[in-house]
């Protein structure tokens, strides 16, 4: 057979395949894979859905109500998918999973740089969005928020968009400057009992002057009344927290 009718041939194959299995020969052939770039970070988002519910279930506060689970750090959005498909197990049907990233990548880090770079995990608001509604995502209850964290950013969305209080919030952004940014707008969303996951907390040595460490050490200081307790690490760089009082 010559190349033509062999090329014919494969793109109604491709075209003959359901819209799953193009979007995984999509994942394979261009080298981008829908996966975690931490795969503990999965163990500890079940692991903190999980401890809600068995708090609510064993006559605690329902942490799920009225609620949301926020994630900083899309990346190419298995994480968020994944917590997407728990929160149907644990939590309402009105609970929300809202994920907020440049879709651009880091942006360059003063304290960091040595370690990360600017467009350092890039992956584009489309190719999250495809990846996410090619594996069965409801967009119902997962929202999107694009662009680079800041201050002036996050006061746009919150004009826009009433945020609830945090049930559970993962942070997966690498950088102090980011994290710090991140941890200032989620102030007014804690409640007491809710889940931080830091996924990088025990990274670049565990240094507290770098990294999620530095952030969240210096977020703590602005707020002598938030208290914190470490509940656990999970692999080699993840930490969990639960905010005790606010
Ligand atoms: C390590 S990746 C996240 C990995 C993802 N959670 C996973 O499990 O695959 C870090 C993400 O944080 C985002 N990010 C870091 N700092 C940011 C900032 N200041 N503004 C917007 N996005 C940022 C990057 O774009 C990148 O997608």
């Amino acid at each position: 057979m010559t190349a033509g009718p062999a090329l014919r041939l494969c793109t109604r194959a491709y075209r003959a395949l359901p819209r799953s299995a193009r979007h995984f020969l999509r994942e394979v052939t261009t080298g981008r894979p829908f996966v975690t770039l931490s795969p503990h970070l999965t163990i500890a988002v079940h692991w903190a859905f999980r401890r809600l519910a068995e708090r609510a279930g064993g006559g605690g506060p329902d942490l799920f109500a009225g609620a949301a689970y926020y994630e900083f750090g899309v990346y190419r959005g298995y994480s968020l998918w994944y917590a997407e498909q728990i929160s149907r197990t644990y939590a309402p049907d009105n609970f929300r999973c809202l994920g907020f990233d440049s879709f651009a990548g880091l942006p360059s880090s003063e304290s960091d740089g040595a370690h990360y770079r600017r467009g350092d995990f890039a992956a584009g608001l489309d190719e999250v969005v495809g990846n996410l509604r090619a594996h069965g995502a409801d967009f119902d209850r997962l929202r999107l928020f694009p662009g680079f964290y800041s201050r002036q950013l996050f006061a746009r969305f919150a004009a826009e968009f009433e945020f609830p209080p945090a049930a559970v919030c993962v942070i997966d952004v690498d950088t102090y400057e980011s994290c710090l940014e991140v941890l200032r707008f989620m102030h007014p969303r804690w409640r007491p009992g809710s889940i931080v996951v830091f996924d990088d907390y025990n990274d670049m040595g565990a240094s507290d002057e770098h990294g999620e460490r530095r952030a969240l050490r210096e977020y703590l200081a602005e707020h002598p009344g938030l208290r914190v307790t470490h509940l656990r690490d999970v692999g080699h760089e993840a930490a969990i927290f639960e905010v005790s009082s606010v």
